[in-house]
C-alpha cells in the first residue's frame, strides 16, 4: 500500500536544492527531468520511484510541508526558525553551514553591552525578537528588511542587524563585524506530521539511507 502513493519533496530553490539533489543521487534517487535547466516546469516526477519534486522560495517550503502539499522539504534552519511551522525536523544535512549573528559597527558593541534601546534591522524579525526579548531580555525596536540588510547600520536606519554570516566578506567589505552569535545554521530535512504517521517505513528508510551518506 505504502509504495503506491507519491512522496513529494519541496526544495528551496538554489544552492540548497542542488546540494540536496546531489545527496539524493548518492542513495539512488534521481530526477532526470530536473536537470534540464531550460525547462519552465514547476513539478518533476520520477514515475519509477513514485516521487515528485518541486522547487519553491525557501520561506514557502515549511508552508508546503505543514499543509501536506509536500511530504518532505529541505530548507535552511534560519527559515525554519523564522517561519515557526508545525513540521518534524528530522535531519541536519550538514551543508549550507553558516551562522545567524548580531552584526554592526564596532561602536554598537557598547550599546549591546548596556542593554540600550537599539534599532535592529533584519530579514528575520522573529529570530531577532526571540533572541533579544527571550534570550537577552533586552527591549529593542525591530525593523524588517527584505535583503541587503547590511545597509541598515551604514545608512543610519539601525544600530545593528541580525543576519546570516557565511564567509564574513559582506561584513568586512562594509566595515561591519560580528558582535554576537545567535545560532549556527545548516540545511535541514523536514517532514509533514501526518505523512510521517502514514508512511513511517518509507520515510524513515529514506532518512536512514541519507544518514549513512552524511
Ligand atoms: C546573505 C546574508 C549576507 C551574506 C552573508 O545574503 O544576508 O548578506 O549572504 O554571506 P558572507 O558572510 O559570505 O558574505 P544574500 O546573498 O542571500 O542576499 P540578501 O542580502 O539579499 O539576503
Amino acid at each position: 500500500m505504502d509504495e503506491k502513493r507519491y512522496l513529494t519533496f519541496a526544495l528551496a530553490k538554489g544552492r540548497l536544492a542542488n546540494k540536496t539533489l546531489e545527496l539524493l543521487e548518492e542513495v539512488g534517487i534521481t530526477c532526470e527531468e530536473m536537470k534540464d535547466k531550460s525547462s519552465r516546469k514547476l513539478i518533476f516526477v520520477n514515475e519509477e520511484l513514485k516521487l515528485k519534486f518541486f522547487l519553491s522560495k525557501g520561506p514557502d517550503v515549511p508552508t508546503y510541508v505543514e499543509y501536506g502539499a509536500a511530504d518532505i522539504g529541505v530548507v535552511g534552519k534560519d527559515t525554519l526558525l523564522e517561519e515557526g511551522k508545525r513540521v518534524y525536523e528530522v535531519l541536519d544535512l550538514g551543508f549550507g553551514k553558516c551562522r545567524m549573528c548580531v552584526c554592526g559597527p564596532v561602536k554598537s558593541r557598547e550599546l549591546l553591552k548596556h542593554h540600550a534601546m537599539i534599532r535592529v534591522a533584519s530579514k528575520y524579525p522573529n529570530i531577532a525578537k526571540d533572541y533579544f526579548y527571550n534570550k537577552k531580555h533586552q527591549t529593542v525596536d525591530i525593523i524588517k528588511l527584505n535583503g541587503s540588510v547590511e545597509l541598515g547600520p551604514i545608512v543610519g536606519l539601525s544600530d545593528v542587524i541580525v543576519d546570516i554570516v557565511e564567509t564574513g566578506s559582506t561584513l568586512r567589505e562594509n566595515g561591519l563585524e560580528v558582535l554576537e552569535e545567535v545560532c549556527p545554521l545548516s540545511a535541514r530535512m523536514i517532514v509533514n506530521q501526518v505523512s510521517m504517521q502514514m508512511q513511517p517505513e518509507r520515510i524513515k528508510g529514506l532518512i536512514n539511507q541519507l544518514k549513512e551518506k552524511l
